[in-house]
């Protein structure tokens, strides 16, 4: 007995002298640490074998994708990483449990940069982090934040915009609003991952001007704006190289061109070639897999790899580790707000519906009392994607629910159709001759799915409406107007799809996106006018899938084939359209689109005028009154374009670089919105000097409610041409 209390008091002894996390310098502890610690703290906890034997991610929060382990001895505790975009995705049942773990499935990525009100992105990240903080979990692994390069990503619903600067503050409001619930976000996937066939071997072959004014602005600014505690690179290779190997990416780039502070995570792959991930500056590897703990001591004692860059990254991983809630021991209690965040999910989707079509006022619904309701997607309505963008909701409020929520009877004999048909069911004409009759208003919703590990495809029943749909609307059309009743579609999709060869024939065009589980509700407040519409669309609608430059050089046409490395867009994909993408090439070349990047109508109607740019310096504030000119109340959105005068470098048209967004205006109500940038925004970048480029001249600077629909302009003078040099090449 004395010997064995003995034993106890050594070993308390040589633990309570063991430095600890937070209460010692990191340094200490890291300098405490054995190299196989360090080895297992650089490589995620999911792994069967690990030294702290707690378990896996799922045992801790079912269905989380990954944790760090622990290290008790130094006072490291584990975290838990968890999806995703839309929400926190974890298993809503526990064996042996009966209490229902859900999450609130708020809008789509797509649907939060259609407000265009960064207020709005925040609060749903408040929500979004309480959820991750009161379920256990340390980070969100969001926002995604690739751009929307093709219509046909499969994950473009995860992703934001064709425009940079709106992908980077909309991601900059995301990454604010979660954190300030004190957990992380992990900003992804960094970088070039814009199509989901063969994600993880394919090479997107991206020239440094594209890279640099596309596909990473997003990121510079999200994370010079909002400091994300971690970033997580990609599956695919960025010009022949791994992301998660990249240095000039990962540390030239990210850390010593931006000054990013936190951990570059690897996204969810298996092993890759550890040592290069370390070296370039990948933190952690998730989800980790047991033989790369092996491989870094290993490779430590061989001296492939060195052991500053281990302490660099391990030191990185416990300054992270201090800021998380298992850090604090934050008592969690497994029960957030569900019915307050339902609200802020509807509020959100309120916010980003746009309105693609109102002829004759169609919109909002006036004198109705019952809806015929077709089309599978007002029954089988989609809340939001699929893979680890998807959230385990309590409810899905579809669109029938939404109406009659909203006080409206529906024509149960259509319902009785639909419920349960799970396809798209025929509409005679002389079945909707009949149901004409019987109802106030059409409605027909046409739902679309994607999600992670595909692509989309440019075929009916996906790109394009199926026959069968444009016969709906055609039969539904011609029923209702030949009894003077109106026809409204509403468009719940998570992409763009082909609109131009049938946007003719309804009265009224609904874009709701993949609207969150009130999504009915939200619909029945914009169709009713108890909300006016105010979403603008985050990216063009073409005319056609073709007339985008990328469709030439995108796997629109993959249908499994085997991987090859040598073959086009499967082992590679060839970036050949530069920086013509979206409105940038659309209206520089002066063709004809659909809908256009920035467009989304109003019940009422604004006006712009009194334009004012003060320049201090490089800093530019502009300032622009909006009155509501019409007869109800309404958001509009002031966006602002710069155009530049003619240099070295051949320039898009026009590119967003601010953008504000009005408070609820009363008719007749005016408010003056500012908007802010600075000259070198305006910069192109340079490839034979590797630098940015502002030319001096005269810039005109277009302030519109589209790209296409400008209201003022005004000029703006740079003197002297600013180059700023770069350091990384991708
Ligand atoms: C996805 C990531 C996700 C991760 C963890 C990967 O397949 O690409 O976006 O965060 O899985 O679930």
């Amino acid at each position: 007995m004395a010997i064995l209390c003995a034993v106890c008091t050594q070993a308390q002894n040589t633990r309570s002298k063991a430095p600890q996390l937070g209460k010692d310098p990191i340094d200490k502890v890291v300098a405490a640490m054995t190299l196989e610690e360090k080895a297992q703290l650089l490589i995620g906890g999911n792994h069967e074998f690990s030294i702290d034997k707690v378990g896996k991610s799922y045992d801790l929060v079912p269905w989380a994708a990954g944790m760090t382990i622990s290290i008790p001895r130094l006072g490291i505790p584990f975290t838990v990483e968890t999806d995703g975009p839309a929400g926190v995705r974890i298993k809503p049942t526990r064996d042996g449990d009966s209490k229902m773990y859900y999450c609130t499935g708020f809008p789509v990525a797509t649907l939060l940069a259609s407000t265009w009100n960064p207020v709005v992105v925040k609060k749903v990240g408040q929500a979004m982090g309480n959820e991750v903080l009161e379920y256990g979990c340390d980070v969100l692994l969001a926002p995604a934040i690739n751009l929307h390069r093709n219509p046909l990503c499969g994950r473009n619903f995860e992703y934001y915009s064709e425009d940079p600067l709106l992908i980077g503050k909309t991601a900059a409001a995301m990454v604010h609003g979660i954190q300030s619930q004190g957990v992380g976000t992990s900003v992804k996937h960094f970088a070039g991952n814009d199509q989901e066939t063969f994600r993880t071997e394919n090479s997107s072959q991206i020239s440094q001007r594209a890279l640099r004014e596309l596909y990473l602005k997003g990121f510079e600014i999200a994370v010079k704006e909002s400091q994300p505690w971690t970033i997580m690179s990609s599956y695919n290779r960025l010009n022949g190289v791994y992301t998660q190997e990249d240095y000039p990416l990962l540390t030239t780039l990210l850390r010593d061109e931006w000054g990013f502070k936190g951990i570059v995570m690897t996204d969810w792959i298996g092993k890759r070639n550890t040592v290069a991930q370390v070296h370039a500056g990948n933190d952690l590897m998730m989800p980790g897999q047991a033989v790369q703990v092996k491989e870094i001591i290993d490779e430590v004692k061989s001296g492939k790899l060195s052991m500053s860059d281990v302490d660099r990254n391990v030191k990185r991983m416990l300054q992270f580790i201090m800021k998380t809630p298992h850090f604090r021991k934050y008592a969690f209690t497994n029960a957030p707000d569900l019915k307050a965040h339902a609200e802020v999910a509807r509020e959100a989707a309120e916010e980003g519906i746009t309105l693609l079509k109102n002829d004759n006022n169609t919109l909002p619904m006036k004198d109705v009392k019952t809806v015929a309701l077709f089309g599978n997607g007002s029954y089988n309505f989609l809340a939001g994607g699929t893979g680890s963008g998807e959230v385990n909701k309590a409810y899905v409020v579809n669109v029938q629910q939404g109406l009659e929520d909203a006080g409206f009877s529906i024509s149960e004999e259509i319902k009785a159709l639909y419920i349960g048909a799970g396809e798209e069911i025929p509409i005679s004409p002389g079945y909707a001759k009949r149901n004409a009759a019987n109802s106030d208003i059409a409605v027909i919703t046409f739902s679309r799915q994607a999600g992670e590990g595909a692509d989309r495809h440019n075929t009916k029943g996906d790109f394009y409406l199926t026959n069968k749909e444009k016969a709906i609307i055609t039969n539904v059309t011609n029923a209702y107007h030949a009894v003077g009743k109106k026809v409204i579609v509403v468009l719940n999709i998570g992409g763009v799809i082909e609109t131009a060869s049938w946007k003719n024939i309804p009265d009224a065009i609904l874009l709701v996106w993949q609207t969150s589980q009130e999504g009915g509700h939200a619909i029945a407040d914009i169709l009713t006018g108890k909300v006016n519409p105010s979403g603008k669309l985050p990216m063009t609608f073409p005319m056609d899938y073709m007339d985008i430059p990328s469709s030439k050089n995108f796997p629109y046409n993959y249908y499994g084939e085997h991987f090859d490395a040598s073959k086009k867009n499967i082992g590679y994909t060839n970036y050949e359209e530069g920086i013509w993408v979206g409105y940038r090439y659309f209206n520089t070349f002066n063709k004809e689109v659909s809908y256009p990047f920035g467009y989304g109508l109003s019940y009422t109607t604004f006006e712009f005028k009194d334009a004012k740019v003060k320049k201090s310096g490089n800093n530019c504030v502009v300032t622009v009154s909006i009155t509501n000119t019409g007869s109800v109340a309404g958001k509009e959105v002031a966006e602002l374009y710069t155009a530049a005068p003619k240099g070295k470098l051949e320039k898009p048209a026009c590119e967003l670089k601010a953008y504000a967004k009005t408070k609820v205006l009363q008719p007749g109500e005016s408010e003056v919105v500012s908007m802010t940038f600075s000259v070198p925004d305006m910069a192109s970048f340079d490839e034979a000097t590797n630098s940015w480029v502002t030319d001096a001249g005269t810039y005109k600077i277009l302030i519109g409610s589209s790209v296409q629909d400008i209201h003022q302009t005004l000029t703006l003078k740079v003197n002297k041409a600013i180059v700023q040099k770069a350091q990384a090449k991708m």
